[in-house]
């Protein structure tokens, strides 16, 4: 077990996806001004926003989602294979993810400031993904019964540490003019007004028409078919998805499948204590 995870500035991470060169390489990233990041505790709408923010930038051109992986077209920075894509000599604009919480980023994104879209969502949402995740992939702590799992994931013993660690590091983010923060809920509620309001914050303006198509292609059952961004070109021996998709079910409140009542309520309650002194307003409140 202790082999999967390293322990880095006080939080898990998989030490198969994150060697220490790419964390040095990702402490050492020089950011450009242009640069745009999608930020996220894991399981909470990555892969979604690595569809949606390339098909803003290219003004709806299919291309880069047709032809690049998801990891590749907006690849993660604290990634073992950030090191050997070049990120640093890449064109701009770039598009780059990150699972990061605020405080881990490194020196030149203070000073240069990027653009960020922060996602989140609901946490008992992002903890039922997650536990059908940890079941699939072979370079994650197996996370046990589910019992077991709702404690890690409450105490933050999970990748990348406490979801309300992470959501209020970003929160509290020193300079928020950069930062876009939006919910996976929002997306689920109104992709297209999402996708309107994710466009003018990256300062692209978009036809109506190209609006729709961009939606269209991210509505959750064409992303399934997309072999670029549902991971089928994962071997199974690390992700083995005839078990459990990696784009699951895509919807909202799926906790209540899976969560006991007195598992709710237990959430419930650390909830309300970690995020007594948090004024934003999630929609799932
Ligand atoms: S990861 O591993 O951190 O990159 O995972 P991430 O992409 O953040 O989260 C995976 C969940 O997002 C769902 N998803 C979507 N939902 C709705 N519509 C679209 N288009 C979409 N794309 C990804 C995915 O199904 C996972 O959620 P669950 O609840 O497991 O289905």
């Amino acid at each position: 077990e202790a082999e999967l995870h390293t322990l880095y500035k006080g939080v898990y991470m998989p030490s198969l996806l994150h060697p220490p060169q790419s964390l040095k390489y990702y402490e050492e990233f020089s950011f450009r001004p242009d640069d745009v990041i999608i930020a996220t505790y894991p399981k909470s709408g990555t892969t979604w926003m690595q569809e949606i923010v390339p098909l803003i930038m290219s003004g709806g051109d299919p291309a880069s989602v047709e032809t690049l992986p998801n990891w590749d077209r907006v690849p993660w920075l604290e990634e073992q294979q950030a090191c050997v894509l070049n990120l640093d000599q890449r064109p701009s604009p770039r598009m780059f993810s990150t699972h990061y919480q605020y405080n881990m980023m490194p020196p030149s994104f203070f000073e240069v400031k990027p653009k960020v879209i922060y996602i989140m969502r609901n946490p008992k949402d992002v903890f039922t993904s997650s536990f059908h995740y940890h079941g699939i992939t072979n370079f994650l702590v197996k996370p046990g019964p589910q019992s077991e799992f709702l404690h890690k994931f409450l105490d933050g013993k999970v990748m990348f540490g406490s979801w309300f660690d992470h959501v209020k590091s970003w929160l509290n983010a020193e300079d928020k003019e950069h930062i876009m923060y939006i919910s996976y809920e929002e997306l689920i509620m109104d992709l297209k007004d999402s996708v309107v309001r994710i466009s003018q914050f990256l300062e692209k303006s978009l036809d109506a028409e190209v609006i729709e198509k961009i939606a269209d292609r991210c509505l959750f059952k064409n992303m399934k078919q997309n072999k670029m961004s549902n991971y089928s070109l994962v071997p199974r021996e690390f992700m083995d998805q005839t078990k459990s998709e990696f784009l699951r079910k895509g919807i909202a409140g799926d906790w209540k499948n899976q969560l006991t009542g007195t598992e709710a309520e237990y959430f419930d309650a650390v909830y309300k204590d970690k995020m007594k002194d948090v004024k934003y307003k999630f929609v799932w409140d």
